[in-house]
């Protein structure tokens, strides 16, 4: 009798603590980054649902992985209109929070549109899980960091396009087999030719609207390329042979450079209009006008 009753308090006390352990699922040290980074953005009305009094994995923006209760991605769109979150970082938030490097089972970052300013944290690269960056269309300045070349491989996908960044590509770069690199509508400068390689098993490479100025002879494209956009650079030489051994390639565009020389024959080159060739320092061949 007066086990069954211990019996009945014991369930009963289980039965009243668990809903609290349930219901705390998320990892006290990733709350306590996500709590400092909505506080280094300024408290954003995005993020209003980041009530330390609640389970974050229940918060907006973030999502937990489904047996480690880890944070493993952070998606915060604010300023596209096709998205329900209504309102949206302040103008006045400045920097991609380095904070981030501590939630280190990220998979996804996605920062895109959101009008941020300031440098990228070279920290990002101590993300060991990450497969996705989104960077783009923000007013982000700096350099692209060192660092990114030291990714775990084969490195994330990596999207920094329409922000104002500078400075050449890190060499160390070529150290990674990223799946897509967007670095296009920047002011980038130098050499490019390290996102390419043939061992990589790259998909797409865009590094259209920048200062890029490298010659294209050299350069050994991958074969597993499905795209890639040069336009409006500076890069000079021709273009090269091995190109013609890319089979799947279906998007190329290397119109406002400076190459010269004959396209070659073959592979899927020919299928490419004459905008993807036209202003260019003499370019010649089909599609565009034949040499000579
Ligand atoms: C989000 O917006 C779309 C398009 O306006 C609408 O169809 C959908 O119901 C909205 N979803 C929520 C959760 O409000
Ligand atoms: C982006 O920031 C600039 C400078 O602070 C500001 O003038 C502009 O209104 C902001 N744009 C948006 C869409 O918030
Ligand atoms: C590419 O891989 C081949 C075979 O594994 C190797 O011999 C070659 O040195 C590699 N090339 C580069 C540039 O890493
Ligand atoms: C580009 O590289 C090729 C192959 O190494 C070389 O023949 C050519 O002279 C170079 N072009 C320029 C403009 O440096
Ligand atoms: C290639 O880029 C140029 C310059 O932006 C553009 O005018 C042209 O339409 C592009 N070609 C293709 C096939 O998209």
């Amino acid at each position: 009798m007066g086990t069954t009753c211990y019996t009945c308090f014991l369930s009963l006390l289980l039965l009243l603590l668990s809903p609290f352990a349930l219901s705390e699922r998320c990892n006290p040290q990733d709350k306590k980054v996500l709590l400092q980074i909505k506080k280094d953005l300024n408290n954003p009305y995005l993020l209003a649902s980041w009530n330390p009094d609640t389970d974050c994995c229940d918060w907006y923006c973030v999502t937990c992985d489904p047996k480690t209760h880890r944070i493993n991605s952070l998606v915060m769109l604010s300023s596209v209109p096709e998205t329900n979150l209504s309102g949206q970082i302040p103008p006045s938030v400045g920097p991609v929070p380095d904070f981030l490097a501590q939630l280190s089972n990220l998979q996804l970052i996605d920062l895109s549109f959101n009008n941020l300013s300031g440098p990228i944290p070279s920290s990002l690269s101590q993300l060991p899980n990450l497969v996705s960056l989104r960077l783009d269309r923000n007013r982000l300045t700096g350099p692209i960091p060192d660092s990114f070349g030291s990714f775990k491989k084969p490195g994330p996908s990596i999207i920094l396009s329409h922000n104002q960044l500078s400075g050449p590509i890190p060499a160390s770069l070529g150290q990674l087999d990223p799946q897509r690199i967007d670095l296009s509508r920047n002011k980038l400068e130098g050499d490019g030719s390290v996102l390419f390689g043939a061992n990589k098993t790259t998909q797409m490479v865009d590094v259209s609207r920048n200062m890029l100025a490298f010659n294209l002879s050299k350069v050994e494209f991958p074969r597993s390329l499905i795209s890639s956009d040069l336009n409006h650079n500076e890069i000079y030489g021709s273009i090269p042979v091995g190109l013609t051994a890319v089979d799947f390639l279906q998007g190329f565009n290397v119109s406002y450079n400076r190459l010269c020389g004959e396209i070659p024959q073959g592979g899927k080159l020919q299928s490419f209009d004459v905008y993807s060739y036209f202003h260019n320092k003499c370019l010649c061949g089909s599609p565009p006008p034949n040499c000579k």
